[in-house]
């Protein structure tokens, strides 16, 4: 029996790097799950790759940031799957820029899709949830349900150059603290993994074409110095960059029954970058 058998799981942002990773770890493990991505053409890739494990996947492709796509999420999970045990707020990229070069368009890019879209989620989530609550209160059973937010270390300790993102990314926190309190008498536990620095399109060297992002009519473009990405592997104590697969494995951890008394916490995932 594997760990997370039959449980049902949304992972936003599953086209590809961490998402993509998060949502085939959690159908490794037995999973199913409701996949979603602005990018239609990745993410049905993902949902071939958690069907090619036996799982079940329902792809709603989609701009989280759209008001009617958490409803809509929250609905193919509980109708087409018929529950809802995982949510992992995911889907998220950066627009850079040092504060004085930060347009209002920017800024709200940002809170929109790092902080507005996992809220709406959840709202949209916990009618749901508190019904399926009940109903299993009912049955006199006691599930553990997992919220796992993903913020960065700029969110908390700030970063040069990512007003927007670092802002953004601290309130993930503020909302997963508060949530965690919320639903505890729901038994979710409501936690945080902050990533340092992970090997996917958003942290793609520029001298390498670095990565695009389209936002609207606008591509926004993501990377790092090469420089950086060389520096990083000797400040880093484990000494490289992590994986997306490396990302997963810490969502995984917090979503194991073995994780049902840890909630409202977050935990860096930076190779030992910050300790
Ligand atoms: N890579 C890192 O070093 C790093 C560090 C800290 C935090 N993070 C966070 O990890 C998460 C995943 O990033 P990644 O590194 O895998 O980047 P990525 O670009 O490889 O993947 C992000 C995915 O999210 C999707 N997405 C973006 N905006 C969306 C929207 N509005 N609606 C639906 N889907 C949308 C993209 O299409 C993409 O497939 C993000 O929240 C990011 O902020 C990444």
């Amino acid at each position: 029996m594997r760990k997370l058998e039959d449980k049902i799981a949304l992972v936003t942002g599953a086209g590809r790097g961490i998402g993509r990773a998060i949502a085939e770890k959690l159908a490794s493990e037995g999973a199913h799950v409701v996949l979603n991505d602005l990018d239609g053409g990745p993410v049905q890739e993902t949902a071939d790759a958690v069907r090619g494990l036996g799982r079940k996947a329902v792809v709603v492709a989609g701009d989280v940031t759209r008001p009617e796509l958490p409803e809509a999420l929250v609905a193919a999970a509980v109708s087409e799957l018929g529950g809802l045990d995982i949510l992992v707020n995911n889907a998220g990229y950066s627009w850079d820029g040092v504060i004085q070069k930060t347009t209002d368009e920017q800024f709200d890019a940002m809170l929109d899709i790092h902080v507005r879209a996992p809220f709406r989620i959840l709202r949209a989530a916990a009618g749901p949830i508190r019904d399926l609550v009940k109903r299993e209160a009912e049955r006199g059973l006691e599930v553990h349900r997992k919220v796992v937010n993903i913020s960065s270390i700029g969110g908390l300790y700030g970063n040069a150059g990512q007003v927007g993102y670092s802002s953004a990314k601290t309130a993930l926190i503020g909302m997963t603290k508060t949530l965690a309190k919320e639903w505890g008498r729901y038994r979710v536990n409501v936690n945080c993994v902050a990533f340092g620095l992970i090997e996917t399109r958003m942290t793609q060297a520029f001298e390498h074409g670095g990565g695009k992002h389209k936002v609207g009519d606008r591509e926004v473009a993501m990377g790092v110095p090469q420089s950086f990405l060389d520096a990083m592997k000797t400040t880093i104590p484990l000494g490289r960059a992590g994986t997306p697969d490396d990302a997963a494995g810490a969502v995984y951890l917090f979503c194991l029954p073995e994780a049902d008394y840890i909630t409202g916490e977050v935990v860096l995932v930076s190779g030992g970058l910050v300790i």
